[in-house]
């Protein structure tokens, strides 16, 4: 009797051991825990149900064997279960629809930008580029930009420690003095990038911005060249409605210079409360100029042969003049709902 018993356990492991590695489904595992242990037909019930028949000094023994077999199945059927679950999570349905991701925009300032850009191609420009850090020769000297000039100034510029003459270059002009150092007339270039100031952020400032630069040299290149250009570009940029105006000013690289405004497209001027131009009526968006004749032989152009124009912005001051972003800052909040607002 004894080794009849023995034997069964023996037959119900190998079995079980033989069905455990089947289990695939939550089913599986059902159907298996109910032939091992359903109260009427379950092998182990049924070992247990045998061991009445046990003589008594047996009983014991074959118990703890049967109790073993129990605890093996029992823990055998958990592990399967947790995998089980395992796999589940994992498990990837394609026949879902898609959950409900956000879909990315890009940042104002660089749809802005990429609006320049093109408007700018479209009249024959090509876009050029040089390093945010540079040496004070391109970014001042070869600009015509005197050493005593207040832009040099520890307070007004980042000066690279250790590395006499190198700097964090203030504008995109040393831009146009790489680009005409490397290529001959004709030249039609702009040069998008970073730019860097000491100014403490506020409102309008932030110590490092983007600038767009243009510059076309070529051979009989006059005043109204720049402002045929500028009106054309602006008009595309802010609206065909806008006017436009020039005022002299001065920049060391080009004479004559001038700054260039638009109309307030908002109130044109006639709201003294306009959150725009502030009743003002006119908005700064340029600064532009024919190319100094000394900036030209720095860069071996003769300028008895070559005349050209130049123009700088800032991309920051472009994109809140025209949504009406009242302060610089935000820009570089990452608040979302101003870049779905703009965008
Ligand atoms: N570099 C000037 C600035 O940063 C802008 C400018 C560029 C003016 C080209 C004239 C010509 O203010």
């Amino acid at each position: 009797m004894m080794e009849l018993l023995s034997q069964e356990i023996e037959k119900v492991r190998e079995s079980f051991n033989a069905e455990v590695g089947k289990i695939q489904s939550a089913s599986d595992l059902r159907v298996t825990r109910e032939t091992y242990f359903s109260r009427k037909r379950g092998l182990v019930t049924g070992l247990y149900n045998r061991l009445k028949e046990v003589p008594g000094a047996d009983k014991p023994g074959l118990g703890m064997e049967i109790n073993r077999l129990r605890v093996f199945i029992e823990t055998a059927l958990q592990q399967a279960e947790a995998t089980q679950l395992q796999d589940g999570k994992n498990r990837i349905d394609y026949s879902l629809p898609p959950s409900d991701m956000p879909v990315g925009r890009l940042h104002p300032l660089t749809f802005v930008r990429r609006e320049i850009e093109s408007i700018f191609i479209q009249m024959g420009y090509e876009v050029a580029a040089g390093p945010e850090i540079e040496t004070e020769v391109n970014n001042f000297d070869a600009l015509n930009v005197p050493l005593n000039h207040p832009a040099r100034d520890e307070h007004d510029t980042f000066f690279i420690a250790d590395h006499d003459g190198m700097i964090l270059r203030t504008h995109t002009s040393p831009v146009q003095i790489r680009y005409m150092q490397s290529h001959p007339p004709p030249i039609q270039i702009i040069a998008p990038g970073k730019t860097f100031r000491k100014d403490n952020p506020d409102a309008t400032h932030t110590p490092v911005f983007q600038q767009v630069e243009g510059l076309l040299v070529d051979k009989g290149i006059h005043f109204s060249h720049l402002k045929g250009t500028l009106e054309h570009f602006l008009r595309l940029f802010f609206g065909e409605s806008i006017r436009m105006m020039f005022r002299p000013t001065f920049f060391p690289f080009t004479e004559p210079s001038a700054d260039v405004y638009i109309s307030c497209f908002l109130c044109e001027g006639k709201n003294d409360s306009c959150p725009i131009c502030k009743g003002r009526g006119w908005l700064e968006v340029l600064g532009s100029g024919m190319v100094h004749p000394q900036v030209l032989r720095n860069c071996g152009i003769n300028p008895d042969i070559y005349s050209g124009f130049a123009f700088g912005m800032g991309i920051e001051r472009m994109t809140i003049v025209k949504y009406g972003v009242p302060d610089l800052r935000m820009l570089y909040d990452n608040d979302f709902r101003l870049i779905e607002q703009l965008g």
